[in-house]
């Protein structure tokens, strides 16, 4: 079975289309960063980070690869997407938790993830996709899953479909919430 950071791409490709707007909401070392400004190349690409390294290690990425003109990297907490990004929303990426390798203190956490969701869902536009990856093998990762299931499963059916994609015999394993708005 394909790796649940293809799957999640694979989601937020149909979604994408020429100037339409895309965020990765939680940059870390630009790897989604890259992907969705690669696939988004007539568009405008967010990324939201809270620590300066993730900026500098995925504004040195893009430069590698020869992209990034149209990606405008934010050093803030994508709870506070509201105030950078005006325009209605093709897709978002959210790939919670914490970078490898790194401080493992710096996670994403349930208050801000859920404030974030929250104020993207309602930029979404009709036919965009929000792809949320979830890491429930450390505390703050499987409360945060669990909060968001509890909340994306409270969405309008006639204006929200949600999906929930897990391997159900491996509990820790990361999964993947997916949202798309309706017509
Ligand atoms: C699993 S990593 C993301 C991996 C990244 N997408 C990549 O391709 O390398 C999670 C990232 O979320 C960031 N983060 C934590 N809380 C955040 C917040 N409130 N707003 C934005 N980013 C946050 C962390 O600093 C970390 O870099």
């Amino acid at each position: 079975m394909q790796s649940i950071l293809q799957t999640a791409k694979e989601l937020l490709l149909p979604a994408l289309r020429p100037g339409g707007t895309a965020a990765d909401f939680t940059m870390g070392n630009g790897h989604d960063t890259l992907f969705l400004s690669q696939a988004l190349p007539e568009g405008k690409v967010w990324a939201f980070d809270i620590q300066p390294a993730a900026l500098k290690a995925t504004k040195s990425l893009l430069k590698q690869n020869g992209a990034g003109d149209h990606v405008q990297l934010i050093l803030d907490s994508h709870s506070n997407l509201d105030r950078y990004i005006k325009e209605p929303l093709d897709a978002g990426m959210f790939n919670l938790g914490y970078l490898p390798w790194a401080d493992k203190t710096v996670t994403t956490r349930r208050e801000t993830t859920l404030e974030a969701v929250d104020k993207a869902l309602s930029l979404l536009r009709v036919g965009g996709v929000l792809v949320i990856v979830v890491y429930p093998g450390h505390e703050e990762g499987r409360l945060e899953g669990e909060a968001l299931q509890q909340k994306l499963s409270g969405l309008d059916p006639k204006r929200f479909d949600v999906l929930l994609h897990r391997l159900i015999h491996v509990p820790d394993c990361p999964y993947i919430l997916a949202v798309e708005r309706r017509k």
